[in-house]
């Protein structure tokens, strides 16, 4: 079961397309990282699918059934820009409010847990408006989270946050991820923060997915190699073939499973091999997702 498709979804403001035909799958269970440039529409299909745009054109399903269902609709917990909070209440008495918009059962149990999960039940008493940018993130989370969602939808939760922050905001949405199956959309600009909890990506560009892949599809792309080239690359692949797990590519030829560079060097030198370029490549999300932009650029 996906959590959420969309189908051929389109919103446009003032006749601009701010999001084009968007078919995004987030299957059930996942952790989906939803990246891209400024400007591309991550914020705005977030809107739509937590209903607070309507599209122009296309289908949003949750769990197989319309967004517009409001039993569907509640199951959502979102985050998206800043969180509704008054300056001038605590922390304790945003969360109440919250929690009562929501009608949440056992208000007080559940902002409890919930401000525990995020770390800041310390913190419940101060001033939502003297909060530091971190905490104040960290209530918006914690507010997502009331009332138990089976989704939430978080627009760069992390941003802003110090290490410990990000650490806390990792582990809360891997606890609920793991302990309660919670689904979880989340865009975020800090790529390798994101590629701790990410289980697949969808890359969005001017309002268009570009690709959508899962985890170990990517890591499998990314996999650490060797990159060689030669003055005759036929007669260094036909060589290393035998020797290692090999690949030509438009670069040159990825030699994988950690060998020496030296060794590799060395071995083509004694065939009479003379080698133009070696270079020991290590791809993470950042890497891969410049490609991807690169190659969109270009075609
Ligand atoms: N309410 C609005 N009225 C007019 N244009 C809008 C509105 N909301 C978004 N847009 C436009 O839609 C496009 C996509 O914006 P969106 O906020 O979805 O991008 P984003 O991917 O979330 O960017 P960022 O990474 O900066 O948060 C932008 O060109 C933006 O100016
Ligand atoms: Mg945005």
């Amino acid at each position: 079961m996906n959590a959420i498709e969309t189908h051929d979804l389109c919103k446009s403001f003032h006749g601009i397309y701010a999001v084009e035909n968007l078919n995004l799958t987030v299957p059930e269970g996942a952790i989906y990282g939803f990246i891209g440039e400024n400007g591309s529409g991550k914020s705005t299909t977030e809107k739509l699918i937590c209903g607070l745009l309507v599209p122009t054109h296309g289908k949003i399903k949750l769990y197989g059934k319309p967004y517009r269902n409001p039993a569907e609709r509640a199951q959502i917990g979102t985050l998206i820009e800043d969180p509704a909070c008054f300056p001038g209440s605590t922390v304790y008495q945003n969360m109440m409010m919250q929690a009562l918009n929501l009608d949440v059962k056992d208000p007080e149990d559940e902002i409890a847990r919930v401000l525990d999960l995020v770390q800041m039940t310390e913190h419940a008493d101060k001033k939502f408006g003297k909060c530091s940018l971190g905490m104040k993130q960290r209530i918006g989370i914690a507010q997502a989270l009331l009332g138990h969602p089976k989704l939430l939808v978080l627009d760069e939760p992390i941003n802003g946050l110090d290490t410990e922050g990000c650490r806390i905001v990792r582990e809360t949405l891997q606890y609920i991820n793991r302990e309660e199956g919670v689904t979880i959309l989340i865009t975020s600009h800090i790529l390798d923060e994101l590629s701790k909890i990410a289980t697949h990506y969808g890359i969005i560009k001017e309002g268009r997915l570009i690709q959508q892949i899962r985890a170990e599809q990517m890591s499998e792309r990314c996999r650490d190699h060797i990159l060689v080239r030669t003055a005759n690359d036929m007669k260094a692949f036909g060589f290393l073939r035998r020797q290692f797990e090999t690949e030509t590519s438009e670069s040159g030829i990825k030699v994988y499973g950690e060998p020496d560079s030296m060794k590799i060097s060395a071995m083509l030198m004694e065939e009479q091999i003379p080698v133009v370029q070696l270079e020991t490549k290590r791809i993470g999300l950042e890497e891969y997702y410049i490609g991807i932009m690169e190659e969109a650029r270009s075609a």
